[in-house]
């Protein structure tokens, strides 16, 4: 089988690493991929958001086929593009990957499948916001919505903050925004493939969204990850999927837009209940890198029979571990930071099916693998107890002599 995967970063070297151990795989192509990917398989430097371009490159390898990575492709209709082309593809309509585009017509979809989330107000209207939040008061959150999306939530413990955000939000012509009622609790990412008809969960994780040790610091993408999530117990995790994620993708079918890909399902549980904070059309990043080190080969029959729409065929097969991973940034992320400073000491760490260094943002010049991202290294391992992975992935970043990057040294310390 030939394979095209979309994407370029840690996410996307983690389901490379995975589909290439599954005996099926013949050839793998990554488009754009990165220094790392590259170090396993072909890369294409193209425009993964251009249609056309991969329609091309797909057609010129003869791809059996596409996974794609990052949700930025898909918001823009590369699955519908490719399977109208006649690819078989792992992801979501352009329709469907709505329930990552937008915030509201999330809000609307939860509402119409009656699936716990928080209460909300979608405004068009800034003087209307200002109002609402002031009779709402603190804590609330602001979602930018719409066209300015990008500018993302604002967790407002003060009445000032919510103000703040926006006012900043309402600078943009045309913008739009969610006002939604604080949850407490402890979030966790639950991921579930989604054939458009037959759900199958393929596991849990946490992440560390602030960039610093002690939950301190600026929102980042995600620092470092563990799975399975100790708080998604068995009796959380078929409450999620019973009153959430199954009367959510009934909804979507309904309306004639069925999900087909893995649904990312961010939570925040309390007292057992767990309740909806967003839904994203892909795997999280870094949440993948331990997904895939602890599924393994099998991804690669799971993503096609997803894909093939056989999923109520399938099983995952698991294994009791566990799995953590630690990112290297570069200095001043998630703010500026220079580009172009040379990592040592890769070449000399074990990789193997328990250890796994994932490239997010290299790029190799004169023979040396430099960080040009935020995000850089994903260090990754596996191992019986989280413990055990935690102390093999952080042996590895302490081998890795890169005095432009860091790290936190605490990623999964609620669960040990
Ligand atoms: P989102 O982009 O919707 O995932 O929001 C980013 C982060 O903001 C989430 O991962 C949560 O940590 C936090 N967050 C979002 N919505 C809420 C909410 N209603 N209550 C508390 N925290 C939230
Ligand atoms: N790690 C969070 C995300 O991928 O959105």
């Amino acid at each position: 089988m030939n394979i095209l995967i979309l994407g370029s970063g840690g996410r996307e070297h983690a389901l490379a690493w995975a589909v290439q151990q599954n005996p099926k795989c013949d050839k793998l192509i990554v488009a754009p991929g990165n220094a790392g990917i590259a170090q396993m398989c072909d890369c294409a430097a193209i425009n993964i958001n251009d249609g056309d371009a991969v329609v091309s490159l797909a057609s010129d390898h003869a791809i059996d086929f596409v996974i794609v990575g990052p949700e930025e492709p898909l918001a823009r209709g590369i699955a519908d593009t490719l399977r109208e082309a006649g690819f078989l593809v792992f992801g979501p309509s352009k329709k469907a990957a709505q329930l990552e585009a937008s915030k509201s017509f999330t809000k609307e979809i939860c509402d119409a499948a009656n699936a716990p989330t928080a209460a909300y107000a979608h405004f068009t209207d800034g003087d209307a916001a200002l109002t609402y939040v002031r009779e709402q008061g603190a804590p609330i959150v602001v979602k930018a919505d719409g066209l300015a999306a990008g500018k993302g939530v604002t967790v407002a413990m003060t009445l000032p903050e919510a103000e703040a955000a926006i006012i900043d939000l309402f600078t943009n012509e045309g913008a739009e925004v969610v006002i939604e009622e604080f949850m407490d609790g402890e979030e966790a990412s639950f991921f579930v493939l989604s054939d458009g008809e037959t759900l199958l969960p393929i596991g849990t994780a946490q992440d560390h969204k602030r960039a610093f040790d002690g939950d301190a610091g600026p929102n980042t993408g995600g620092m470092g990850a563990y799975s399975p999530a100790p708080v998604m117990t068995d009796d959380v995790t078929q409450k999620a999927l019973n009153e959430i994620v199954a009367p959510t993708m009934a909804e979507m079918a309904n309306r004639g837009m069925p999900f087909e890909g893995v649904l990312f399902v961010g939570l925040m549980i309390k007292g057992g209940q767990p309740r909806l904070v967003e839904y994203n059309v892909r795997f999280g990043d870094p949440e993948c890198q331990c997904l895939m080190m602890r599924l393994g080969g099998q991804v690669l029959d799971l993503l096609q029979a997803c894909a093939e729409r056989r999923l109520s065929e399938m099983q995952v097969n698991w294994a009791d571990d566990h799995a953590l991973t630690v990112i290297m940034a570069t200095d001043g992320y998630p703010g500026a930071y220079e580009k172009g400073s040379v990592i040592k000491g890769l070449d000399a760490l074990i990789e193997d099916s328990k250890n796994m260094v994932f490239h997010a943002g290299t790029t190799a010049k004169d023979g040396a693998i430099t960080g040009t991202g935020g995000r850089v290294l994903a260090v990754t391992a596996r191992d019986a107890t989280l413990k055990a992975a935690r102390d093999r992935a952080y042996t590895s970043t302490q081998q890795i002599d890169w005095p432009e990057g860091f790290y936190r040294t605490d990623i999964g310390w609620r669960a040990l």
